[in-house]
């Protein structure tokens, strides 16, 4: 491995990524021909195959797995090191990478402008997905830092409480059930009901409420998105259950309204996440203490909480 140059391990992993030399070329602005002989050369260093190709696509064999890996450690700790001098010259500059639960997507986003403001050499890079696919990436260490609404059970991490996120029950204006007062919950079986798609930490909350009490809802619709339930609740499709976050914007003054139905809100709570072990980056740092000092002040002041 000594004649392995940087270069190389770089074209690697672009190539890894995106599962082919001549996308690999476009994304590095190089010719086809360079990025192949770069990795024939990065072959012989290694000594065994590091790419097998099915049809038109390259996949990784178990010594490309293992080198992409390592090769995503250095670039993590150098990408690390660089903001550690940059801190060290007195300047916070860098990447910050955040995956996010579907909800806090009415929130952070509102967090980061004063945030970049004050730090404007920090770029940004944001990923809003739901329950699964956050624990996923935090398996995977693609990101440096998480907000789920449920610390992970099976995961090592470190979890500091950071909001409430109560989910409610939302109805159109016209329903039936929005002119009651106070709603039973057992009012809910045989309801027409949007729900979210399987992964989805919302959904689980609901249907183990749902289950407990032995209800029954009728599932007519299932979204993937909180803003299409939205649209589909006041397009008089049924009702759903979502985050309170959600009306963020609109309020309840729109054709929206949360029904007051026995056994809601249900109380979850966002968390800070990432992995223990994980030696958090100074601009990770930095935002992990934004959060839970002028973030709050923020979202006071803009009336989110
Ligand atoms: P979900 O999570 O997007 O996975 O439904 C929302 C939440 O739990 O806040």
């Amino acid at each position: 491995m000594k004649q392995v140059t940087f270069h190389q391990l770089k074209v690697f992993e672009v190539t890894a990524r995106r599962g082919s030399f001549t996308r690999a070329a476009e994304e590095l602005f190089l010719t086809q021909p360079t990025v192949s002989i770069q990795m024939k050369q990065l072959t012989k260093a290694v000594g065994l195959p590091l790419f097998e190709q099915v049809g038109k696509r390259l996949f990784l064999t178990q010594a490309g797995q293992e080198l992409l890996n390592t090769c995503q450690d250095i670039f993590e700790r150098l990408s690390q090191f660089e903001m550690t001098i940059s801190d060290l010259q007195g300047l916070k500059r860098g990447q910050l990478k955040l995956s996010v639960i579907t909800t806090a997507k009415y929130v952070i986003p509102r967090l980061l402008g004063p945030f970049c403001e004050q730090y404007p050499g920090i770029d940004v890079s944001l990923i809003v997905t739901n329950h699964e696919s956050i624990l996923e990436r935090l398996r995977d260490n693609l990101d440096d830092l998480y907000i789920p609404s449920q610390s992970p059970d099976n995961i090592d991490v470190h979890c500091h409480s950071f909001l409430d996120n109560p989910l409610v029950v939302l109805a159109s204006r016209n329903h039936p059930l929005a002119r009651e007062k106070f709603i039973p919950i057992e009012r809910l079986n045989g309801q027409a009901f949007i729900m979210r798609e399987p992964g989805s930490g919302t959904r689980q909350a609901v249907e183990k409420l749902l289950h407990d009490r032995d209800i029954a809802i009728r599932v007519r619709l299932e979204l993937g998105s909180n803003e299409a339930i939205k649209q589909a609740v006041a397009g008089g499709l049924g009702i759903s259950v979502l985050s309170r976050h959600c009306l963020a914007l609109e309020g309840e003054t729109g054709q929206l309204v949360i029904l007051n139905v026995e056994g809601f809100p249900i109380e979850r709570h966002w968390h800070i996440v990432y992995p223990k072990g994980k030696q958090l980056s100074v601009v990770a740092r930095t935002f992990f203490d934004y959060l839970q000092t002028d973030g709050k002040r923020v979202l006071a002041e803009t009336a989110l909480l």
